[in-house]
């Protein structure tokens, strides 16, 4: 049995055009709805959820994070790849060049980020030694190769609250401190992933470099040109990427924490 996949688009990415029969999915979950769409590729059943929302209606920090997983988790997926546009703070990342980012560094705030609030779940505290799977994260890359695109192996992902860019200061900051790149998206939605034991990897796009590293303002529309410029090369790598999962997994996000119960219950 081909492995159940979920794509999560980021900024640009609101479809994919090689799936074929897409159909539409409401899932409904203790957190809200989520929309995803259904189809196949070689056989294989993949699931597409724009993150931002099909018009890229949503702002970062008001995604329904919790929503997007839970949804995910009732739905059967065993592997998720995730996309996101960010600004790097290194040169040697330039705008276009895509990088499976390995760690990150969470600087959101006041986002609900845990499915686990005590009750009757009890207080669990994942550990996140190794946020991303290796798995999902060697079939990414794997998929660059077959597909000859250099993909950087390995990047420290900074996740600010958003939705204003950050300043140079901040930028030097988290350059100094050892991150390479920013976004406003990747947290919780990873830590979630983990705590509902998804595997989960996050292919990022840079779109630009990071405030004070680029010579001129940021701009969201500069983000969407980078993110358009390249959304052909990314839409034919996840669905290689996809393909590539092994069905036998060896790696070790499925804490089994989280149960269907604490996710599909009434609102209370
Ligand atoms: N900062 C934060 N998020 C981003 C950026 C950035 O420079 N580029 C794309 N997403």
């Amino acid at each position: 049995m081909p492995v159940k996949v979920a794509i999560i688009g980021g900024t640009g990415l609101y479809e994919n055009p090689h799936l074929e029969k897409p159909e539409k999915v409401i899932v409904e979950t203790r957190f809200g709805r989520a929309l995803l769409y259904r189809g196949r590729h070689r056989e294989q059943e993949i699931y597409f959820l724009a993150r931002h929302g099909a018009g890229h209606g949503l702002p970062p920090h008001l995604v329904n994070y919790r929503a997007n997983i839970a949804a995910l988790k009732i739905l059967g997926i065993d592997a998720v790849l995730a996309t996101a546009a960010v600004g790097s703070l290194r040169q040697e990342m330039a705008p276009g060049d895509l990088v499976v980012i390995d760690q990150f560094i969470d600087f959101t705030r006041g986002r609900p980020s845990t499915f686990f609030e005590g009750g009757g779940a009890g207080v669990v505290h994942i550990d996140m030694t190794e946020p991303y799977c290796p798995a999902l994260r060697g079939a990414l890359l794997r998929a660059g190769e077959t597909l000859g695109e250099d993909i950087v192996d390995g990047g420290c992902y900074v996740c600010t609250e958003g939705p204003r860019f950050e300043t140079p200061a901040e930028i030097a900051m988290f350059a100094r401190w050892g991150g390479d790149l920013v976004g406003m998206t990747n947290v919780p939605e990873v830590v979630l992933a983990r705590e509902a034991g998804l595997c989960y990897a996050t292919i990022t796009l840079v779109s630009n470099y990071a405030a004070g590293i680029s010579a001129a303002p940021l701009s969201h529309q500069e983000v969407l040109d980078e993110m358009a410029r390249r959304k052909g090369a990314l839409d034919r790598l996840l669905l290689e990427a996809a393909g590539g999962i092994a069905a036998k997994r060896t790696c070790k996000c499925s804490p089994g924490a989280l149960k269907l119960e604490d996710i599909t219950d009434e609102k209370p």
